[in-house]
């Protein structure tokens, strides 16, 4: 099995070619199903009823691949049309161990509607392989800062004797929720590499960082622009990424030809007196 390397095919074909068990962790951003209306790519089923059909067997595709005791992310979106989603966790909960749902809290509303609020998340849904699997995950990993504030005030509890060993515990900082607040990329980002869907990589930064280690494959059979390419390689994980469209793999082998070229730069400056 070759690592690191972008595989251009179908997902379903490459995905029931690699090893079983191979993948620590899968991140999977799939088409919606006619969300984005000039996108080829979220507009190939007939109907709902295919879309799930379809979703269903690359999910079982994908699942062959993962650990016993890894973790397995799949992107989905509610919205006005987006219902299909609430089908698709139904279905795929059967398939596999429901784990979490993580709430992507993009911050700035999107497709906006009328009759509603505004849409502003888009769901995680986290799964595993079975009941009695036992996921990696590190929360000490992905934990937040608190704020100065918060810490000045938990100091001057009284409750707390040791204050060293207090300030030590605060500066470690907090466990994150399983609301995870990143900004979405807008147009002017400059992140953004020029795929409609495109994920901020800090979102996927706490994905990687929390549920898996070190040089541990991440696979991701809708790579798009390489975000999870990217993000995998600078945290020195092995990476898988499946991508049917040839112009999205150009911009990820753009996106990773940058990163490796930050990575070899020299660490100093010339400091100019
Ligand atoms: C929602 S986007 C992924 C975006 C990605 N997370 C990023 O940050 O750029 C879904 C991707 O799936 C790809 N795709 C659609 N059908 C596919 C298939 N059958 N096999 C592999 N990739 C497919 C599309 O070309 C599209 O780039």
């Amino acid at each position: 099995m070759t690592t690191n390397d972008i595989i251009c095919g179908d997902a379903i074909a490459e995905l029931l070619k690699l090893p079983e068990r191979s993948a620590q962790l899968i991140i999977a951003d799939p088409p919606y199903f006619q969300v984005l209306q000039g996108e080829e790519w979220d507009n190939q089923w007939k109907s709902e009823d295919d879309y799930l059909e379809w979703s269903i067997r690359w999910t079982r595709a994908a699942a062959r691949t993962l650990k016993d005791d890894g973790l397995f992310y799949i992107f989905g979106q509610l919205g006005k049309r987006e219902h299909i989603w609430l089908h698709f966790c139904s279905l795929v909960a059967k398939e596999l161990q429901f784990h979490d749902m993580i709430i992507w809290d993009r911050a700035v509303g999107y497709n906006e509607r009328y009759d509603s609020f505004t849409p502003c998340y888009e769901m995680i849904l986290a799964l595993r392989k079975s009941t009695d699997a036992k996921p990696y995950f590190n929360k000490d990993a992905v934990r937040l800062p608190y704020e100065e504030e918060k810490i000045r005030a938990y100091l001057r509890d009284k409750r707390y004797k040791d204050k060293t060993a207090r300030l030590l515990h605060l500066e470690k900082g907090k466990y994150a929720t399983n609301i995870l607040r990143v900004p979405s990329l807008k147009g002017s980002s400059k992140e953004k590499a020029g795929h409609p869907s495109q994920k901020p990589e800090k979102l996927i930064e706490q994905l990687i960082l929390s549920s898996s280690r070190p040089n541990d494959v991440v696979l991701d059979p809708f790579l798009g622009s390489g975000t999870t390419a990217v993000v995998a390689e600078r945290l020195e994980r092995q990476w898988i990424g499946i991508e049917i469209n040839p112009n999205y793999i150009q911009i990820a082998e753009r996106r990773l030809a940058e990163l490796r070229a930050k990575k070899e730069a020299p660490l100093f400056k010339t400091i100019s007196s």
